[in-house]
């Protein structure tokens, strides 16, 4: 997992994770911080293991951990983070020597992270599917006021 971890060492990547936590500090509803990175690389890569899809283990966990990383744009300019997500990855992604059809399979992914087609990429699948389901709806002491559920809806657990 080496070009991982020179994604989780570049000062850029840091500095990003920091600006995501100030601008989050009085959030109540989820965050977007390493631990959520972590939690959905961990669920994509048990969802391609279980679907038998063919990706390097490190493309997914580059893809998770690069997912959010705009966040912060996203509060302080009002551009989709998704879209913020993708633009600031590829400086890091270059960094990680991920090759040019890798990079354009991650920030696919990135970029179409907040909506479902089965028409994309399995990787946008993944990781849409992982950053939902790796969420612990269940113990969250807000989650009357989360848009995600609509009234009367509670969250469960997903396998
Ligand atoms: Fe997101
Ligand atoms: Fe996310």
């Amino acid at each position: 997992m080496k070009r991982v971890n020179k994604i989780l060492e570049n000062e850029k990547y840091i500095h990003y994770l920091e600006q995501n936590i100030e601008a989050e500090k009085n959030r109540v509803f989820c965050r977007h911080d390493l631990r959520h990175y972590l939690e959905v690389a961990r669920v994509a890569y048990i969802l391609a293991l279980e679907k038998n899809i063919s990706l390097k283990k490190d493309m997914i966990y580059a893809t998770a951990l690069l997912h959010d990383i705009g966040r912060w744009k996203e509060y302080l300019e009002g551009v989709d983070h998704a879209i913020a997500s993708a633009n600031l990855a590829k400086e890091l992604l270059d960094i990680a020597d991920f090759n040019p059809s890798e990079q354009a399979l991650i920030q696919g992914a990135i970029r179409n992270h907040r909506t479902y087609n089965a028409k994309n990429p399995p990787l946008d699948q993944i990781l849409y599917k992982s950053d939902k389901i790796s969420r612990p709806c269940m113990e969250c002491s807000v989650v009357k006021e989360c848009k995600r559920f609509g009234i009367g809806q509670t969250p469960k657990l997903y396998y």
